[in-house]
């Protein structure tokens, strides 16, 4: 039997009404959410994220306002809008979209925003705090989706074997500290894979979990997979495609329709992870502007 669907969007829409709940009290108690967004720059993937975030956040009752610096920005310029926006009560979150233009370090401007308005979870504070299992810190977005979507569908975890592909600073190494926490939804024995991992498929072929974030189509395919296995696909790949008007697809690391027969659950790509990091975000912009007023 095929494997059943996970449905990020489904998930994140529940989750995107939890949040404007929560937006809506605290707009009552006079303290309306505020995200603010910086892109630095054209490029036009990252003006359609930056728009799908501040729409989502307007949607969800946040004030939700991008801030649009040319190329040209100094990385000075953006420390003095980051610095500004710190000091800002109105904005509970502040996020500096990727990628950045080479004059500007992506590491510095990180640090250099507030760790209590560090909505992102990237910043060296809220990392640490992830890893020590403190939950006074914000999680990183696409982590802490993947994380509800077993939780809401009921995957158990403690005790399974997780096998993470990928190991970036903003994907792959938080989703493993996640599944090795000792809380709910986690408890994993977890194995980090990447690009020198000798034989990906011996790995791969144990676990009960695989969570791929690569960025390779087919990079997974059935005869890696555990009967059983239960799959989330980070992975977001653009691929040609005659049939499309625009040309081309997205599809995600894992040979979908392949995997699909052997799984229990999959998560599809779209419309599995990629609708969930934008929820988390919201979620932790309520946070923030819960703390704030806490
Ligand atoms: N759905 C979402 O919301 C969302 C959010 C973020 C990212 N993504 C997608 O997730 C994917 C990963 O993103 P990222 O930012 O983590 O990418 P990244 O920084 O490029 O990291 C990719 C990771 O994959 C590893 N890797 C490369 N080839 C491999 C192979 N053959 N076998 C095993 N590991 C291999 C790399 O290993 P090394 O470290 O050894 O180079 C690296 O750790 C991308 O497709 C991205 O578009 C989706």
């Amino acid at each position: 039997m095929p494997a059943e669907l996970i449905d990020g969007t489904a998930i994140a829409a529940r989750v995107r009404a939890e949040v404007a709940a929560e937006a809506k009290l605290l707009t009552e108690r006079g303290v309306q959410p505020g995200l603010t967004v910086i892109l630095v720059g054209d490029d036009p993937a990252s003006a359609v994220y930056v728009g799908a975030k501040e729409r989502a956040s307007r949607e969800a009752g946040i004030d939700g306002r991008t801030i649009r610096l040319p190329a040209s920005t100094t990385q000075q310029e953006l420390i003095a809008h980051l610095d500004r926006l710190n000091a800002d009560p109105a904005v509970h979150g502040i996020l500096v979209q990727s990628p950045l233009p080479a004059q500007i370090s992506a590491d510095t401007v990180i640090r250099r925003i507030d760790p209590t308005k560090d909505v992102d979870g990237f910043h060296p504070v809220n990392v640490g705090k992830m890893l020590i299992g403190d939950r006074d810190g914000f999680l990183p977005c696409t982590p802490a989706g993947v994380q509800e979507m077993l939780r809401v569908s009921g995957v158990t975890t403690h005790g399974k074997e997780c096998v993470v592909i990928g190991r970036s600073n903003i994907v792959g190494k938080p989703m493993a500290a996640l599944m090795l926490q000792d809380v709910r939804g986690a408890n994993c024995t977890v194995t980090i894979c990447h690009r020198y991992t000798e034989n990906l498929a011996r790995h791969t072929r144990q676990a009960d979990i695989i969570i791929s974030a690569v960025g390779r189509p087919n990079l997974v395919t059935a005869d890696m997979v555990k009967p059983g296995a239960v799959i989330i696909d980070v992975g977001m790949n653009r691929i040609p495609d005659a049939s499309r008007k625009s040309g081309t697809r997205l599809v995600g690391d894992v040979d979908f329709d392949g995997v699909r027969e052997v799984a229990s659950l999959i998560t599809p790509v779209p419309g599995g992870v990629g609708p969930m990091t934008i929820a988390m975000l919201l979620k932790n912009t309520v946070r923030a502007a819960q703390r704030a007023i806490a």
